[in-house]
């Protein structure tokens, strides 16, 4: 027999290389049919509701009090009695060690958070099981370590709490975000009244079983649900000392505008449009992943994505080409399953605020791409979308679309970067690819942004600070600085 004809009777090579289901079991989540407000340690049942869903399957999960300003109130009142009964006095050390078991406990359960917060919330299981629970688990392992140092942190300053903090957060990294405001708050001897967005709430009201399990004194932590009309009573209510905000630039600055003279504090953690720019010697396969891990992470639900792409003009067509490449690759679908790597959009509401936005920019004149692709029947899907030829001017350049859509645009010289770059209301991060340190450097300096990584996108860490200025906020959440807002000083 030659060789050939032995070949030929082999089985033959694949055709396809598709992947096969791989779902996460859902067994795991027990979800309860009603939840009620978490206040002083018990559960207050909620005197109005509605129903929260799975966006990727439109599917009813539970039902969710809509925190009313007097079921509020009393959230407020727990929190100001187990301030001033105990948890303020408490030695950081003690602190340190409540702290240091929900880390563990999160740990722990981190399998069962992570399904949860797929299933709420519509982000890839890899991104919840990879991303969000390592990271909610640091950052209180994180302010654990500081409970008791802060004599150090701020030396001869004698940092005291501040009182009950109000916290109000967004739907893009629930559990994270709820750590980012918790950990340091805790840490500083203050307690809490945290409201979840009102379409991710519950992955915060799995963490009121954290509170309970870690034995943390009752009142130090407490979660009330609702919609903005929540969120507003909180911001109002008088007994509160500071308020902690992530969210839409609208919402924060009606909440600066309402907290003006009042003595409250405020920290606002608000949208971004940020650039992320390759230069012509950047390392470009590793830059396409960065390009890639910047905007269609998280469905682009990220307050820091890299939303607006500037390309060196020498490399422009081939990077373009080798993006496009890397865009078919992607799996869009079910949130649950371990391959997926786009999931599904958070919201209708979202979704439509997407659709509006990818309208514009074709009506604008922009060249739109988007891989061949299959989006689910039921829930909210958008597909991984790229714009070229845009000019600086159009909406798509312009605004936060805070989904999957990538505007392109390009320079010449690095001055022509840091302008473009620049050339945003916003000022929350930045991302520069290139292989001289110098010009990594130099392009920091000049770029107006709270983070800017190099040759990297997207990289956490709670011992460093994020956060913005311009219309993307201010105050600072990780790191020693994340300290400070949750302090006051004897000066
Ligand atoms: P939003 O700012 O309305 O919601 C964020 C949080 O604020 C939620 O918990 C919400 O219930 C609460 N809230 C709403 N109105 C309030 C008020 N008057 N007083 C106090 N709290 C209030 O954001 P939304 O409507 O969900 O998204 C709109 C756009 O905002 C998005 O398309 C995106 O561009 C941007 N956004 C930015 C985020 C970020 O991480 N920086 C997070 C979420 C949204
Ligand atoms: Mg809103």
């Amino acid at each position: 027999m030659t060789e050939v004809e032995r070949r030929k009777s082999a089985t033959p090579a694949p055709t396809s290389w598709d992947y096969a289901p791989a779902p996460e079991s859902r067994e795991v989540v027990t979800l309860r049919e009603r939840y009620d407000h978490y206040v002083g340690g018990e559960w207050l049942a909620p005197s109005e509701t509605y129903t929260t869903i799975s966006p990727s399957s439109e599917e009813s999960l539970a039902e969710i009090g809509q925190a009313s300003p007097e079921e509020v109130g009393l959230a407020v009142a727990a929190a100001r009695d187990a301030f001033a009964n105990g948890w303020s006095a408490l030695p950081g050390a003690e602190r340190a060690k409540y702290l240091f078991r929900i880390a563990r406990i999160l740990q722990e359960r981190a399998r069962e958070f992570a399904v949860l917060e797929s299933l709420n919330g519509g982000k890839p299981i890899k991104e919840s099981r990879d991303v969000d629970l390592p990271l909610a688990a640091a950052h209180f392992f994180y302010y654990a370590g500081w409970a008791d140092k802060l004599e150090y942190a701020f030396p001869n300053r004698r940092p005291k709490p501040v009182g009950v903090a109000g916290q109000i957060i967004p739907w893009n990294f629930p559990l994270l975000m709820l750590a980012w405001k918790i950990a340091p708050a805790l840490a500083c001897g203050n307690t809490v009244v945290l409201k979840p967005a009102e379409t991710t709430p519950l992955s915060a009201l799995l963490f009121c079983d954290v509170v309970r399990q870690a034995e943390l004194p009752p009142g130090v932590v407490n979660i009330v649900t609702g919609d903005g009309r929540t969120g507003a009573a909180l911001v109002t209510h008088d007994d509160v000392d500071k308020i902690a905000f992530t969210g839409s630039t609208e919402v924060g600055k009606a909440i600066q505008r309402e907290l003006a003279g009042s003595g409250k504090r405020l920290t606002l953690e608000l949208g971004g449009k940020a650039a992320n720019v390759i230069f012509d010697d950047a390392a470009l396969d590793q830059a396409v992943e960065g390009i890639v891990n910047g905007i269609y992470f998280n469905q682009g639900h990220v307050c820091c994505a890299g939303s607006r792409l500037l390309v060196q003009e020498s490399i422009y067509e081939q990077l373009i080409g080798k993006l496009k490449r890397r865009l078919s690759t992607l799996r869009v679908g079910d949130p649950l399953d371990k391959n997926t790597d786009v999931g599904a959009i958070n919201s209708k509401l979202q979704l439509e605020k997407i659709e509006e936005l990818v309208a514009a920019g074709k009506e604008e004149g922009a060249e739109i791409y988007q891989p061949p692709c299959t989006l689910p029947e039921k829930g909210y899907w958008f597909a991984p979308t790229v714009f070229t030829n845009v000019a600086q001017s159009y909406r798509i350049a312009q605004e936060e679309i805070f989904g999957p859509v990538l505007s392109v645009l390009t320079f010449r010289t690095p001055d022509e970067a840091v302008e473009k770059a620049n050339n945003t209301m916003y000022g929350l991060s930045a991302g520069v690819w290139t292989e001289k340190g110098s010009r990594i450097l130099w392009m920091a300096e000049r770029l107006r942004a709270g983070v800017v990584w190099a040759n990297t996108y997207n990289r956490f860490d709670p011992a460093s600070p994020f956060g913005g200025y311009r219309e993307s906020g201010f105050g600072r959440e990780g790191g020693r600085h994340g300290l400070e807002p949750y302090l006051k000083f004897d000066e």
